[in-house]
């Protein structure tokens, strides 16, 4: 059990100068995964260094990768080639992480050891059938509880063959578990997403060498390849320059600068809605680093107006809603989420999360089955109140209702923050150098 760890924030305050957050947690993840399976060794900069990622990679130190970091974001990682992991002596423990756990599904269904797989609480209550009843249709033989919950029994040895699978989901990590199983699978598998995800697995596989067929909205890998080691550098996460993107578009007077902020197109649907609401963001400095894209962005304090939010952004922000219904419960009129029914099976239940921390905070928060109606109080100098909320051990709800202190009437107080070190390590102390009377 973490002990309890309490964020206060003081009401008021500004954001300004410029930042550089954390790296990107999605690609630090792959990045690991592929340098270890790749022949010749990989060299990764800009590497999270959060307990989600650090899962990812002991995980293959478990399974006898030699990995050496992570130092200052530098990890070298001596891979092993697409048959060379070893069989752990006991269970792989992936924490907080559904990502890990998701993907690592797809790739051990391919080795020829048995795994067992586990994870936290929250983790070991999120749905797993969405990969494990794929993967059984590639031949994969993986036991669950009967809730299809972790933990996960992965049997070695089992001959995959390629399927074609039509996501019900949108949901990135289904797609890359199940082109990661493609790899050791006879023939092609192909995954057709119903609305666009995040492609950092494709980009990244190319950028390994490995062929990935793209046509429309569905990917195909075919098993047998090889991948050949290359340097992977980690852009900062924008689902982490999220909450600064808000907190500096509330919050009178800031001015803000993100740097080095991955904005590849399948993870932008922040800085769309967030433009869509009124907010002042502007890109510069756009450039492509190791096959995805990065700019920096300048966020400057704007009037914030309610919106319908387009279901076709959901995907493109689905990390992001914490933070967004911040930005809702300032701006001035209703804004409305639906087709969001995903945020339900995140680290918590963020749609009953936010809604709770926001009526705390004085905030009509009404939850739909898949969505949220806020209405916002941004004609008030301070639209939110003060008072306690539960993160529900929730990295990004703990770091949206952080931002709410810029604009409310007195203190808030935060419970259960520890994992805000899943995704940002010293949010604390970044949030502080940037204006943020934050302390833990
Ligand atoms: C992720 C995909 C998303 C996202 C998660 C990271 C990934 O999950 O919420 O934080 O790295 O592929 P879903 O695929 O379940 O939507």
């Amino acid at each position: 059990m973490t002990d309890n760890v309490i964020f206060t924030v003081q009401p008021g305050g500004r954001l300004t100068g410029e930042a550089r957050v954390p790296g990107d947690k999605s690609i630090s993840h792959r990045s690991i995964m592929l340098g270890s399976l790749a022949e010749g060794v990989t060299e990764v900069s800009g590497f999270l260094e959060g307990e989600d990622a650090l899962a990812t990679l002991q995980a293959f130190r478990d399974m006898g990768v030699r990995i050496d970091g992570p130092e200052n974001g530098q990890v070298t990682i001596h891979g092993v080639g697409l048959h060379g992991l070893q069989p752990p002596k006991g269970p792989l423990y992936v924490g907080n992480s559904g990502t890990s756990m998701r993907l690592l599904a797809g790739l051990l269904a391919g080795q020829a050891f048995d795994t067992h797989l586990t994870g936290d609480a929250s983790l070991s209550g999120r749905p797993m059938r969405r990969v494990t009843d794929p993967l059984a249709q590639m031949g994969a033989i993986i036991g669950t509880t009967e809730n299809g919950t972790a933990p996960l029994d992965i049997c070695g040895d089992q001959p995959l063959h390629g399927i074609d699978y039509e996501m019900p989901v949108a949901s990135a990590q289904v797609k890359s578990c199940l082109l990661l199983a493609g790899l050791y699978a006879k023939g092609r598998t192909c995954v057709t997403e119903p609305a666009p995800t995040r492609d950092h697995t494709e980009r990244m596989l190319a950028g390994f060498g490995y062929p990935v067929e793209r046509h429309g909205a569905t990917a195909c890998v075919t098993g047998g390849g090889r991948l050949t080691a290359t340097a992977v550098e980690v852009p900062a996460d924008i689902s982490s320059a999220a909450f600064f993107l808000v907190g500096a578009s509330i919050s009178e007077g800031s001015d803000l600068t993100l740097r080095h902020v991955g904005v590849n197109p399948t993870r932008i649907g922040v800085i769309n809605i967030l433009r869509a609401m009124g907010a002042d963001l502007t890109l510069s400095n756009e450039r492509e680093v190791g096959g995805e894209p990065v700019a920096d962005i300048r966020v400057r304090a704007a009037r914030l107006k309610g919106i319908r939010i387009d279901e076709a952004q959901v995907p493109l922000a689905i990390d992001e809603f914490p933070a967004l219904f911040v930005a809702a419960a300032c701006a001035e009129g209703e804004t409305v989420l639906t087709g969001a029914r995903e945020l339900r099976v995140k680290e918590s239940d963020r749609i009953q999360a936010m809604a709770d921390g926001l009526q705390t905070l004085g905030i009509d928060a009404r939850p739909t089955e898949d969505g949220i109606v806020i209405q916002g109080r941004g004609g008030e100098a301070a639209p939110l109140g003060s008072g306690r909320v539960d993160s529900h051990g929730d990295h990004r709800i703990a770091m949206a209702f952080a931002m709410a202190g810029l604009r409310a009437s007195g203190p808030i107080v935060i419970d259960d923050c520890a994992n805000v070190n899943t995704s940002f390590p010293d949010f604390v102390g970044l949030a502080r150098q940037c204006g943020l009377d934050i302390e833990s």
